[in-house]
């Protein structure tokens, strides 16, 4: 599979404030890219380098197999479509007459833009002005503006801002039609949970750092989810336990920290020879947020 972006060692440094560290960032073809982090951790600033629109304090981005810079910079570009920060498009002017715009702008053909507009559903919007276009209708054409050009990498700069759930719903929808369709989408966002769903890969930052990448899949074993037990007397179940793990009672449950199959497999054993009657044992379910505080506070992977 081809790579589409790598970065070797990504730094970007204001004054004596690094904002972005070493990052080795690695996006195979095909794949939905969710770039997540919270406020300030970077996402803006790295997308901007991709892009060559902020120059790298040190290190270096490849597109496609070949280093983005000053001479290499207008090929890419013509095959990256992108959306940073706030949508593009003029307000007084309709859907239509904007993406004319795009259409002279970059010399696209009719076709193009027609396929554009049909992939982000806004065939019935094209004749309104875009100052009174909804936030999600801003958003979407705006990547249909992206999107004309057939770009290989799209590059999406938290295109779930301040949308509601129907509409996020919408746009992770959008995200996976795009990557059908074949393009390499690289999607940012601050609130943890909101692409991870649609996200074929993650890559999550902290105050600059990529403290995790890799699937979905890789980020949960590496994390070690509560065991629950549920049980005739949970608190003398607790009191018994309480030596030797990490426990407490919630709502009528207990609840087990840091647990490996070993240990929970002992603190059963434990239970059951001081009568305890038990009921059910699971491991409870992890949120995204979870798992990133349990990285952060372990000082990241
Ligand atoms: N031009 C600049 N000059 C100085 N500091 C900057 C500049 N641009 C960004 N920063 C700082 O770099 C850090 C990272 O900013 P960035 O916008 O990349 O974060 P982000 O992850 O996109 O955050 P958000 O979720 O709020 O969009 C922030 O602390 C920000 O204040
Ligand atoms: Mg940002």
């Amino acid at each position: 599979m081809a790579t589409i972006v790598a970065t070797e060692n990504l730094s970007k440094r204001y004054g004596k404030r690094t904002v972005v560290e070493d990052l080795n960032l690695y996006i195979p073809e095909g794949e939905i890219y969710g770039f997540l982090g919270p406020n300030g951790s970077g996402k803006s600033t790295t997308m901007k380098m991709l892009l060559s629109l902020v120059q790298p304090s040190s290190g270096g981005v490849e597109i496609m197999g070949k280093p983005m810079d000053r001479s290499t910079r207008r090929e890419h570009l013509g095959r990256i479509g992108s959306l940073i920060e706030s949508p593009p498009g003029y307000g007084h002017l309709t859907g239509r007459e904007n993406m004319r715009i795009i259409q002279r702008l970059l010399g696209l053909n009719d076709q193009q833009i027609e396929f554009a507009i049909a992939t982000v559903r806004m065939q019935g919007q094209m004749d309104k002005k875009v100052r009174n276009y909804s936030l999600g209708m801003k958003q979407r054409l705006g990547i249909a503006m992206a999107l004309a050009r057939e770009p290989k990498l799209l590059i999406l700069d938290e295109p779930t801002n301040g949308l509601d759930p129907a509409g996020i719903e919408e746009m992770r929808e959008l995200l996976r039609t795009l990557a059908d369709g074949g393009v390499t989408v690289m999607v940012s966002s601050h609130l943890l949970g909101e692409i991870d769903k649609s996200a074929t890969m993650l890559g999550i930052l902290s105050q600059g750092r990529m403290i995790f990448q890799g699937t979905r899949d890789e980020l949960f074993s590496a994390a070690t989810p509560d065991v629950l037990i549920r049980c005739d007397d949970p608190s003398r179940a607790s009191e018994l336990l309480a030596n030797s793990a990490d426990c407490r009672v919630d709502q009528g449950e207990v609840r087990v920290t840091e647990l490996s199959e070993r240990a929970t497999a002992g603190i059963i054993a434990a239970l059951v020879s001081e009568r305890i009657a038990i009921y059910e044992v699971r491991r409870d379910e992890q949120t995204l947020e979870q798992v990133f505080m349990g990285l952060t506070e372990g000082g990241g992977l």
